[in-house]
């Protein structure tokens, strides 16, 4: 079988954020098919805000991939605060150049972290490591926001 592209696997996304009956189940789910299909994809996983954490904390969610030491991680440590804390998309060619990086595997060379917005503030991110270096480019940048973004709007729909 041929590699799926981004865009058929962005139709899958689709389909399982309206199929999927709330956000933990669409993030699990989620999480799993971009790990399948996208080879270059080594590591998916979702952080998200623990609630009224002082000072504010990110704790791992979902993920597919290698167990991570960094189950918790302060918005002002590694690539994953970085994001959390800016609202940007934060994308690292190469991890063993980015003194923000927080190690998960040592096959890690590259990550992309795109926050996840939920009524315009963030809530959380998704975030991806590739065994390649400079695995990202703007095509895949522009997927892991949309991504992202069916999470948050999944999220929005499901919470008052
Ligand atoms: N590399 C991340 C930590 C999370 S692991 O990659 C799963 C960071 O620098 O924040």
């Amino acid at each position: 079988m041929p590699s799926p592209t981004l865009e058929d696997v962005q139709t899958e996304a689709e389909h399982l954020a309206r199929t999927s009956r709330n956000a933990d189940e669409f993030m699990k789910a989620l999480v799993t098919l971009i790990h399948e299909r996208l080879l270059k994809y080594n590591w998916v996983g979702f952080y998200m805000l623990e609630p009224n954490a002082q000072p504010p904390m990110l704790a791992l969610g979902a993920f597919q991939g290698a167990m991570t030491p960094h189950t918790r991680i302060p918005l002002n440590q590694g690539i994953c605060g970085a994001a959390a804390s800016s609202g940007k998309t934060v994308v690292v060619d190469d991890v063993a150049n980015d003194p923000r990086y927080l190690a998960c595997s040592l096959e890690t060379k590259s990550e992309i972290v795109a926050p996840v917005f939920v009524r315009g503030k963030v809530a959380g991110e998704l975030d991806i490591d590739s065994h390649f270096p400079a695995a990202f480019s703007l095509q895949d940048q522009a997927f892991v926001e949309h991504c992202a973004a069916l999470v948050g709007k999944k999220l929005e729909s499901h919470s008052a």
